[in-house]
């Protein structure tokens, strides 16, 4: 086949929040050697520059354009927007939760559909968040629903953020954890639903390993060849 002809692979990860993405979307890029997409990092962005910037958060085109003029760089475990590094920060749950209410904007997510495209080079992209299989890369030749029950999602959030240094109460992240995948399945626009003929999977009780070897398993099994 022309090489030309043949579209950059992506395998989409989608899921709900805490359910892992993250972790298994990364580790999957590295076994690959492909690039990584974490999208729900560019909602928390914006959520975050709007908090910062004081922009009305009920105004969904001051939020778009908030979002058109992100200056993001993704530099390893480095996140860093006007040249400040907010990985960190963009993982409170107070900028989670404004990501969840302002990802319900259309023009927002309009915004945001050119810089997460502009994340599929070659070899490959590995694409984590809400609507990769269903709208951002609708022709991803495999597509994976990460699914896991809401308790061994909201134990794992809480021992991520405690180890990162933020205090977590379970049972709070339990109720915001269902109510924002309750706005992330419910939302008019990329409401968060599995890809047509994406693979379900739940990590519920796998190990991060198993997990990823699930969706290395699946790549394989298309038979695009191990040196893609
Ligand atoms: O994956 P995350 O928890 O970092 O995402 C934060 C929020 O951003 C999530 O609640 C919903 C929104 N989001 C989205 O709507 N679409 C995406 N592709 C990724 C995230």
């Amino acid at each position: 086949m022309n090489a030309q002809l043949t579209p950059i692979p992506v395998i989409t990860i989608d899921g709900p929040t805490a359910s892992g993405k993250g972790t298994i979307a990364h580790r999957v890029a590295q076994a690959l050697g492909w690039a990584v997409l974490d999208s729900g990092a560019l909602y928390r962005l914006t959520a975050l520059s709007v908090q910062q910037q004081g922009v009305d958060v009920a105004d969904e085109n001051a939020v778009a354009l908030t979002a058109q003029r992100l200056d993001v760089q993704f530099q390893g475990d480095q996140i860093l927007m006007s040249g400040v590094d907010v990985a960190h920060l963009i993982r409170h749950e107070s900028v989670g939760n404004l990501a969840s209410k302002i990802a319900a904007y259309v023009p927002l997510r309009q915004a945001l559909l050119d810089r997460q495209r502009a994340f599929r080079v070659a070899p490959g992209l590995v694409a984590d968040g809400r609507d990769m299989g269903t709208v951002v890369f609708p022709d991803a030749p495999l597509k994976i629903f990460l699914v896991a029950d809401v308790r061994a999602r909201a134990e794992r959030r809480c021992k991520q953020l405690k180890e990162k240094g933020i205090s977590a109460n379970l049972t709070d992240l339990l109720e915001d954890m269902r109510a924002r995948d309750e706005r992330d399945r419910t939302r008019a626009t990329a409401p968060l639903v599995a890809a047509a003929g994406a693979k379900t999977v739940d990590s519920s009780g796998l190990s991060i390993d198993e997990t990823v070897k699930v969706v290395l398993d699946f790549w394989s099994g298309l038979g695009f060849g191990a040196a893609q």
